[in-house]
């Protein structure tokens, strides 16, 4: 091995001490995975998705990318979903973004950064949409703060909006979309009290999630 020893020695013990825990750990895990829950985060190294909710391999399914942005046309956020939701059943999506976001600043920012500038741009687009909200900000922290916070609340309506979501209630499939956010100069997470488990209701608690920042 020239390279990258540490980390396999690392893998090492971490495969021993959880056999030393549970013997059939991985006997358990080789025959199904049946995670409850979708994660969609932000890539930054900060943000470790299981170890924030202190869950074991094999209770949540990730996405992870920059700024836990959800696309339309990303087809591979969008087939990420729809394994989750049709083929594993998760009960619920979580959209969690994290303040202090590199992504996100990027687009307060407007330094050129390359090809993710194309990226960011779906958060400049949310600054845009919610520019009253933005503009009234005079403090630098509460306005990336806030952004961050938008971010996540137009992505849960992103998630909502999908055919896969959109199908899964049509069906009474049962399915709840959640918007959360994550400190990291704490490690706690806040809910961003925007929880959605039907087609109906996805106006009414997106707009009062957005009065809540104005
Ligand atoms: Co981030």
């Amino acid at each position: 091995m020239k390279y990258l020893q540490d980390l396999f020695d690392n893998n090492i013990s971490w495969a021993d001490d959880k056999i030393a825990e549970d013997p059939d750990f991985f006997h358990k895990l080789r025959d199904q995975q049946s995670p409850e829950y979708l994660w969609i985060g932000c890539s930054d190294s900060r943000v470790p998705a299981n170890e924030i909710v202190g869950l074991p391999p094999g209770e949540l399914f990730v996405h992870r990318n920059v700024a836990n942005v959800v696309v339309h046309t990303d087809l591979n956020c969008l087939s990420v979903m729809q394994f989750a939701v049709d083929v594993l059943k998760v009960k619920h999506i979580i959209v969690c973004g994290h303040y202090g976001c590199g992504g996100v600043k990027a687009a307060i920012d407007n330094k050129r950064l390359g090809l993710t500038d194309n990226w960011i741009q779906h958060i400049k687009d949310v600054r845009s949409k919610h520019q009253g909200i933005m503009t009234a900000i005079n403090n630098e922290k509460f306005k990336h703060d806030t952004l961050c916070e938008l971010n996540v609340i137009e992505q849960v309506l992103n998630v909502c909006n999908t055919t896969i979501v959109q199908d899964a209630w049509a069906r009474q499939q049962k399915l709840s979309v959640h918007g959360w956010i994550y400190a990291i100069n704490d490690g706690v997470l806040r809910d961003l009290d925007i929880c959605i488990d039907n087609a109906k209701e996805i106006k009414t608690t997106y707009t009062k999630s957005i009065d809540r920042l104005q």
